[in-house]
């Protein structure tokens, strides 16, 4: 069975199959990859695939860097597997040259990190700094670097949340690779070209790929499907039901969505094939689905009534309808023994209201991933269905 095939239909077999043995036993390392933004969404995702014993490249050596220390309630590397963290804040050049430029050994780059601020003037300056330090202090100490991932997203054809159905026209989807660049800022591009910049000046020694997931379903308190959980946890436990809170595009529309152990395969194998070098990729599942059909499972996992789209005058804000929940989470997270968190970190709620809020289908082609190679995909409804599971599992929710 391919590597792609089995993350496809039974990730979680692929992973217990390497607790027999596999990379701890491995002597000798062929690669060695530095994740950036490793307590992320796919950062995590990264830390859990890579180290694995049948993941291309490998064996695998991995640093793990994040700005604050590794949170608790993620999960724990696989016992023996070479996960190193580093606590390192990379918007700081200072401490980004002390942590990451001793790193000789590095191999393969895997950048999934990013910054949120209210503008994207801030977007951009925050995180093409973390970039630049990044690759400007590790890039002319690691001699054998072969490869950078940059991950961005479909905001590359849409523009940045600020300009969405404001001045700057999107592009009509499915969304190509090969559209041009809006005529607005976004700080996806000043990665791009920060990168282009720097690896033009290894002279083909490094190559490049970029990866632009749509919306991600992945493993962070602070996801959509995070923060979806809350929300459904926080219904279960007034007797409310479900209310959907979006547009009648968002709910009945097709949508599609990134798996996040699917992103970091792609990105895996981007690294190590031939045919993936120095090229933009979209990623998402290969499939559609309507949220009018995912919404029934988020209330049926926390054992809600639900309500869907009732017409523009009944659509509402999360970021508003979920003000002053903060001691009632306190409440909850004592009351089921649950990972400490704050509602703040766990629910991202503006991040759901902008998604929901689609007034248009944005669905990005996978045809150019698979034309180079990459035939992964995953079932959105499992996909959805099984990061629930997790957050559950991670005690996030009840
Ligand atoms: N999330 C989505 O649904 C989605 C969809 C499409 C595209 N994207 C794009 O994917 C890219 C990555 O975003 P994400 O959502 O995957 O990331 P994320 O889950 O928000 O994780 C961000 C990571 O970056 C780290 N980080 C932030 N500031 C740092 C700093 N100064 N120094 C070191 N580490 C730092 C964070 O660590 P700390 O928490 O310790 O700061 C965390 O590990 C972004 O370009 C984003 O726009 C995301």
């Amino acid at each position: 069975m391919s590597w792609w095939w089995a993350g496809a239909i039974g990730a979680a077999k692929k992973k217990l199959d390497r607790k027999s043995g596999g990379a701890a036993a491995a002597p000798k390392f062929q690669s060695v990859g530095l994740v950036i933004g490793v307590t992320g969404i796919v950062g995590n995702s990264l830390a859990q695939i890579l180290p694995l014993s049948d993941t291309p490249g490998g064996p695998w050596k991995v640093y793990g860097v994040s700005r604050r220390p590794r949170p608790a309630f993620l999960p724990s590397q696989p016992e023996g597997l070479p996960v190193e963290h580093i606590q390192c804040d990379v918007s700081d050049f200072e401490d980004t040259l002390a942590k990451l430029s001793p790193l000789a050994d590095v191999t393969h780059i895997f950048y999934a990190a990013r910054v949120n601020r209210s503008t994207e003037a801030e977007n951009r300056e925050v995180n093409s700094a973390m970039l630049r330090n990044v690759l400007t202090n590790v890039l002319p100490n690691a001699p054998n670097l072969r490869h950078i991932c940059l991950q961005t997203g479909i905001k590359h054809y849409v523009g940045p949340f600020e300009s969405i159905h404001g001045k700057v026209k999107a592009h009509e989807s499915p969304f190509r690779e090969a559209l041009p660049r809006l005529d607005c800022p976004n700080f996806y591009y000043d990665l791009e070209d920060l990168l282009f910049e720097e690896v033009a000046k290894r002279k083909g020694t490094v190559t490049w790929s970029i990866h632009r997931p749509v919306t991600i379903f992945g493993f962070s308190p602070s996801s959509l499907v995070g923060t979806l959980c809350v929300y459904a946890a926080i219904c279960q436990r007034e007797g409310a039901p479900l209310r959907w809170p979006g547009s009648r595009v968002a709910w009945e529309g097709f949508s599609d969505a990134s798996d996040a152990d699917l992103i970091a395969e792609q990105q895996i194998w981007a690294a190590v094939d031939l045919h993936a070098k120095n090229e933009a990729f979209n990623c998402s599942n290969g499939d559609v689905f309507k949220w009018k059909h995912l919404w029934p499972l988020l209330a049926r996992a926390f054992g809600v009534d639900w309500v869907g789209y009732q017409g523009e005058e009944a659509r509402f804000k999360l970021e508003d309808a979920m003000k002053g929940r903060e001691a009632l989470w306190e409440e909850m997270v004592a009351e089921h023994g649950l990972a400490p968190t704050r509602l703040e970190d766990v629910g991202n709620w503006w991040f759901v209201d902008a998604v929901f809020g689609a007034e248009e289908m944005y669905l990005g082609s996978m045809n150019k991933s698979k034309e180079h190679g990459f035939l992964g995909f995953r079932n959105t409804v499992s996909s959805f269905d099984s990061w629930i599971d997790k957050m559950r599992v991670y005690k996030i929710v009840p």
